[in-house]
């Protein structure tokens, strides 16, 4: 039987091949959350970078710039890290080019994975088919907050994982814990995650509504996926 297993955050990764895996790579708060709506709204394509300079570099070949650093939007760049900045006219058939604090680490560290998706509450029942109807492990890898734990990562995880348990067993108690976790959150996500860390840091980004945009259920029937340096929307 096909295995799932949740790495809760990407200091965790060494312990895991990604090699031989489907990687689900989630960080709800904010970043795979921009990417499915960017690619829903007409985005040709993203490319994820790691580091500030090289997303810089990407803007001088002609791609957009997007990203944040601690939640704040990179000065020089077009975009921040907002879902709204994705839902316009004004990006349709763009590329864009995006580094942030911990999602694009994530990805990064993700690479070499037989294939690469992107995961958000926005895209979870889509993803859940999907993934549903393949043939490889599964391994979820949450953003968390540099290295550290976060909550609605976790609950994400175990959101997706509860759609795939009749079909794949789980390989550590990551997997059961998140379950878990989600089962206790499910019925209001974010008076759940009012206290957390993520969520308490863009209160003071005005933040609010990105949280409440993010943490709804299948707004779109889309997969970001990794193909060569750039995700792309999967065909479905
Ligand atoms: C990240 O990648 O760390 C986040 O998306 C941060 C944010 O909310 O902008």
């Amino acid at each position: 039987m096909k295995s799932i297993d949740i790495c809760l955050s990407p200091d965790l990764m060494h312990l895991y091949e990604v090699q031989d895996k489907a990687v689900v790579v989630v960080d709800i708060l904010r970043a795979t959350s921009c990417m499915t709506t960017a690619l829903a709204h007409g985005v040709a394509a993203i490319r994820p970078v790691a580091e500030v300079q090289a997303c810089e570099a990407l803007g001088k070949e002609g791609y957009l710039t997007a990203g944040e650093r601690g939640g704040e939007k990179i000065d020089s760049f077009n975009f921040g890290n907002s879902p709204y900045e994705y839902q316009s006219a004004d990006i349709v058939g763009k590329k864009i080019a995006v580094t942030t604090t911990n999602g694009t680490r994530a990805i990064s560290l993700s690479e070499g994975a037989r294939q690469l998706l992107i995961g958000s509450f926005l895209n979870l029942s889509t993803l859940a088919s999907y993934l549903n109807e393949q043939e490889h492990n599964i391994l979820i890898v949450c953003a968390g907050w540099k290295g550290f734990v976060n909550l609605e990562d976790t609950l994400f995880a175990g959101a997706l994982a509860e759609q795939l348990t009749a079909k794949f067993t789980q390989a550590c108690d990551s997997t059961l814990a998140a379950i878990s976790l989600y089962h206790s959150a499910k019925h209001n996500l974010k008076r759940f995650l009012q206290n957390s860390s993520h969520v308490q840091r863009l209160q003071h980004l005005n933040g609010d509504r990105d949280v409440t945009f993010c943490l709804k259920l299948d707004e779109y029937e889309v997969i970001p996926v990794l193909k060569g340096k750039e995700l792309v929307k999967l065909e479905l």
